[in-house]
């Protein structure tokens, strides 16, 4: 195999595929969407550093804020980026969808329940969408709605996996087989090793959440980030299965008590006082884990270290190099 066959461009760290042409990027990296998290300022880094950020619109209250920090992006790099929309976590996302159209966005990534109500409207104006999915069914029927590209979402991941997720490992190959649209793998990732992996298996890009969550530029109180610096494999929990939302927290002592309710056949209102945006929020101000939940994945027992985005970056494509080339070398042998 020569590295043309692979389409490599090693001089310039170029790697292109169907979704690095998509997004119009250098690298087949995606930071997530990242609830209250996913910024201006993050996402500015991201796109300078030839990757792929995503602004939150779950992060604003409404249309006019969220277009206000798009603009912020814009004034400080002019590489591409998208925005991510949450289907099903609140009431107002038509005012959304108008706001990410009137501002020009052409990447939309949706998550949660299906986008099909809203794909005309994107169509009409020239937005692509590429759809989060925890299963080949949901997988299929993005297809079929249109959708440019899927990510494939394994249980590991931090924020929701699908109800009976599977492993990252075993759908990765199962979605790539059951559709033609290109697949981007998420859930469990943080190195240059698993971007190889992912694109092995079939797979033309990585979506990265926890892994931006340890990242300078992100908009994290520092008592928190130390927190996760201690934090092991084993330190995640799912909650809110009892509500039909499996999400994967950090463990703490909010968390447990969560689940301990829903053990007990809570209802909804007796969670929301702990799972609720008002509690999230008050943790992000006050860098208090003890205040609301905070999605994290399995991953951050894997990491060590509080990297800026640039550094992240060209660490995880020094990586990805290296174990490309391994593999390389032990096939010329
Ligand atoms: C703190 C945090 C917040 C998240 N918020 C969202 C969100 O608002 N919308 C979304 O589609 N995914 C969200 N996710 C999921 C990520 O976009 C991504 O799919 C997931 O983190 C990948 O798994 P990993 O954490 O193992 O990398 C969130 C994840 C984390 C860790």
């Amino acid at each position: 195999m020569t590295r043309k066959n692979i389409n490599i461009y090693w001089g310039e760290y170029k790697l292109r595929n169907r979704i690095t042409e998509l997004l119009g990027v250098q690298y087949p990296i995606i930071q997530g969407g990242l609830h209250q998290l996913g910024r201006s300022q993050l996402v500015t880094a991201v796109a300078e550093a030839g990757a792929f950020g995503l602004i939150t619109a779950s992060s604003y209250d409404n249309k006019v804020e969220m277009q206000e920090d798009i603009e912020r992006v814009r004034k400080k790099t002019k590489k591409p980026f998208g925005v991510n929309m949450s289907i099903g976590i609140r009431n107002n996302t038509e005012q959304f969808v108008d706001g990410i159209i009137e501002s020009g966005i052409s990447i939309v990534f949706t998550s949660g329940y299906s986008p099909e109500k809203y794909m005309k409207q994107f169509r009409d104006n020239n937005v692509k969408v590429i759809h989060v999915v925890p299963s080949i069914q949901y997988a299929k029927k993005a297809e079929e709605l249109g959708c440019s590209g899927v990510v494939a979402v394994g249980k590991e991941c931090g924020g929701h996996p699908g109800r009976n997720a599977y492993s990252t490992l075993h759908l990765m190959p199962e979605i790539v087989k059951s559709v033609r649209v290109p697949v981007i793998a998420a859930g469990g990732f943080y190195d240059g090793k698993g971007l190889a992996i992912a694109q092995i298996l079939g797979c033309e890009a990585v979506q990265y959440g926890t892994r931006f969550v340890m990242t300078q530029e992100i908009p994290l109180h520092q008592n928190i980030k130390q927190l996760f610096l201690k934090a092991s494999r084993e330190n995640t929990l799912i909650i809110k299965e009892s509500i039909g939302k499996p999400n994967r927290v950090y463990q703490s002592i909010i968390a447990e008590k969560v689940l301990e309710l829903e053990k007990n056949n809570a209802p909804i209102e007796k969670l929301l006082p702990y799972i609720g945006g008002e509690a999230y929020k008050k943790m992000l101000e006050t860098g208090d884990i003890n205040h609301g939940v905070i999605s994290v994945g399995e991953c951050i027992g894997f990491i060590n270290d509080i990297p800026t985005v640039d550094d992240l970056i060209k660490r995880i494509m020094h990586e990805y190099r290296y174990s490309i080339e391994g593999l390389n070398h032990l096939l010329l042998i």
